[in-house]
C-alpha cells in the first residue's frame, strides 16, 4: 500500500513540475512515506529519517518531507525526536504535498514546519494517477483505511474509515496499467472483501472483479491480476468462485488468520471463529486444488497461553499454508489491546516465534515437494543469477541456468518443476 502511495506522491510531485533524482545525485527534498502497523517499523523510520535530517547541508536543504501512518499518529513525538523536519502531513492530505512543499521553499529562513492534518477523512478515495516504474508488476489501491478495528491494529486509527475507490476510476487506472504494458495487477486493500460496502454496494468486491474480467479479457495479450487482502470474516465462497471460474483471476488467496484459538481471535476482535477460518480454507482446497493460501500471524498477544499458542501451530498444520508472515506482538498506541497486560515476555515471545516458523518451513517444504515433476505457468519478473518468476499461485519458482538467456522479464511461460533445494523451486521450459 506505502509503495503504491509513494508511487502517487511521485506523480503528484511530478505533474508540479518537480523532478527525480537520479542515483548519485545530491537531492533538495527527500520524502519519507511512513509505515506504523509494527513497533520495528516506527523504530526504523525514526533512524532513517534522522540520519538524513542531521546530514542537512548549511542552506538549509534537503528539504526533508514525512508523510504517511507514522506522522498521523506520531506528529508530537516524531517533531520531539526529529528536529529538522520541515514538512508534516498526516495521511489524509497527500495531495497537498506539492503545495506544502513550495510553502517551505518559499519561507526557507522559516524554522517552523509546514504541517497539514485532517482529524476526520471525509468524502470517497480518489486518489488518481501514479507514477510507476515500467516493470512487470504494478499494484492497484482500491479501499484505504479499514473499519474492522482488530485490537492489536493501529491501521483505523492512522487511516481513517474503509473509502472504497469508485469502480469506474479502478477500472481506468487498470486501462493506463494495462496500456503501460504491465502483466500483473495487485489489487489493494485492507480488506478488499468489503470493496464497496461504504458506496452503498453488495458484493461489490464480486462485481469489481467481473468487470475487471470483461476489461482485461478484451486485451490480445495475457495479464494477471491478484487481489490483497481478504478478511476472512467477510471471506465468501462466491469469491473462490469466481476465481476458479476465471483466467485472469490468480488463485492466491492471503487470509490471516492471526491466530489458532477462538479465546485470541475474540480477544482481537477478529469477527471469526478459528472452526470459519477452517471452513473457508477447507473450500478453497476443495475447489482449486492448485491455490495457494499465504497467511499472517501474531504470536505473544496478550493472554495468549501455551495451550493457545499450540492452537496456532494445529491449525498451520491443517491448512498447511504456502506462505506466511508472523510477527512477534507488540503494542500499538491507541488500539484496545495496549490497554491489556502485554503478558508474554519478550523472551517466550521469540521461542514462539521460532517455533513457528520452524514448522511453517517444513509445511512450505512438503507442500511444495508434491509440484516436483508438474508443469506450471510462470510470469517471469526478476533477473539476478538466474531468471525467476511466480506462478499463478504465487509461489517463487527459479530457472534452472540452461535456459536463462532466451528469456525477459515479463515473460510467461510454461515450465516443468525440476527440483526442490533448500526450500527454493527449480523449473526448465516444458
Ligand atoms: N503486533 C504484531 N503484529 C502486528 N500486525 C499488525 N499489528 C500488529 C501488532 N500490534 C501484523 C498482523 C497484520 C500484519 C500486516 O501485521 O499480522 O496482518
Ligand atoms: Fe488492521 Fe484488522 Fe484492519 Fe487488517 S483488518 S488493517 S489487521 S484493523
Amino acid at each position: 500500500m506505502n509503495q503504491s502511495r509513494s508511487e502517487h506522491i511521485e506523480y503528484l510531485l511530478k505533474k508540479a513540475g518537480f523532478k527525480a533524482c537520479l542515483e548519485g545525485e545530491e537531492p533538495d527534498i527527500v520524502v519519507f512515506n511512513t509505515c506504523a502497523v509494527r513497533e520495528h517499523a516506527k523504530n526504523r523510520a525514526v533512524s532513517i529519517i534522522g540520519q538524513f535530517a542531521s546530514q542537512k547541508r548549511k542552506d538549509g536543504f534537503p528539504i526533508i518531507l514525512v508523510c504517511g501512518c507514522m506522522s498521523q499518529i506520531y506528529q508530537k513525538e516524531l517533531l520531539h525526536h526529529v528536529p529538522n523536519i520541515d514538512v508534516l502531513l498526516g495521511t489524509h492530505n497527500l495531495e497537498e504535498v506539492p503545495l506544502l512543499i513550495q510553502k517551505r521553499l518559499e519561507k526557507q529562513k522559516d524554522t517552523q514546519p509546514q504541517l497539514a492534518f485532517w482529524s476526520k477523512p471525509e468524502g470517497q478515495f480518489l486518489e488518481t494517477g501514479y507514477s510507476r516504474k515500467p516493470g512487470v508488476s504494478a499494484f492497484l489501491p482500491i479501499t484505504y483505511g479499514c473499519n474492522n478495528f482488530c485490537s492489536y491494529c493501529v491501521v483505523p486509527y492512522a487511516t481513517g474509515p474503509q473509502r472504497s475507490k469508485p469502480m469506474e476510476l479502478i477500472l481506468e487506472e487498470l486501462q493506463k496499467i494495462l496500456e503501460e504494458g504491465f502483466k500483473e495487477v495487485t489489487l489493494l486493500g485492507q480488506n478488499v472483501n468489503s470493496y464497496g460496502e461504504d458506496l452503498g454496494l453488495k458484493w461489490g468486491f464480486e462485481k469489481l472483479l467481473e468487470n475487471i474480467e470483461k476489461l482485461v479479457e478484451e486485451r490480445p495479450s495475457r495479464v494477471w491480476i491478484r487481489f490483497i487482502t481478504s478478511h476472512p470474516k467477510d471471506m465468501r465462497e462466491s469469491i473462490v468462485d469466481l476465481v476458479k471460474e476465471s483466467k485472469v483471476l490468480c488463485p492466491y488467496f492471503h487470509l490471516p488468520i492471526q491466530a489458532g484459538s477462538n479465546k485470541i481471535l475474540e480477544l482481537m476482535n477478529r469477527g471469526y471463529t478459528k472452526e470459519r477460518y477452517l471452513e473457508i480454507a477447507s473450500y478453497i482446497r476443495d475447489t482449486i486444488p492448485d491455490a495457494s493460501i499465504g497467511t499472517d500471524i501474531i504470536v505473544g498477544f496478550p493472554e495468549e497461553t501455551e495451550a493457545d499458542f499450540q492452537q496456532t501451530l494445529e491449525v498451520v498444520e491443517k491448512v498447511q499454508f504456502e506462505i506466511a508472515y508472523t510477527f512477534a506482538y507488540s503494542p500499538r498506541p491507541k488500539t484496545r489491546a495496549s490497554s491489556m497486560v502485554d503478558s508474554v515476555p519478550p523472551q517466550e515471545k521469540k521461542r514462539r516465534l521460532l517455533e513457528l516458523n520452524q514448522l511453517v518451513r517444513r509445511v512450505y517444504q512438503k507442500r511444495v515437494e508434491k509440484l516436483r515433476g508438474k508443469t506450471v505457468a510462470l510470469l517471469i519478473d526478476k533477473q539476478e543469477k538466474t531468471f525467476s518468476g511466480r506462478t499463478p499461485s504465487n509461489l517463487r519458482v527459479f530457472i534452472e541456468s540452461s535456459v536463462k538467456n532466451s528469456l525477459k522479464p515479463g515473460d510467461m511461460l510454461l515450465v516443468k518443476i525440476t527440483d526442490i533445494r533448500d526450500g527454493k523451486i527449480f523449473a526448465e521450459k516444458a
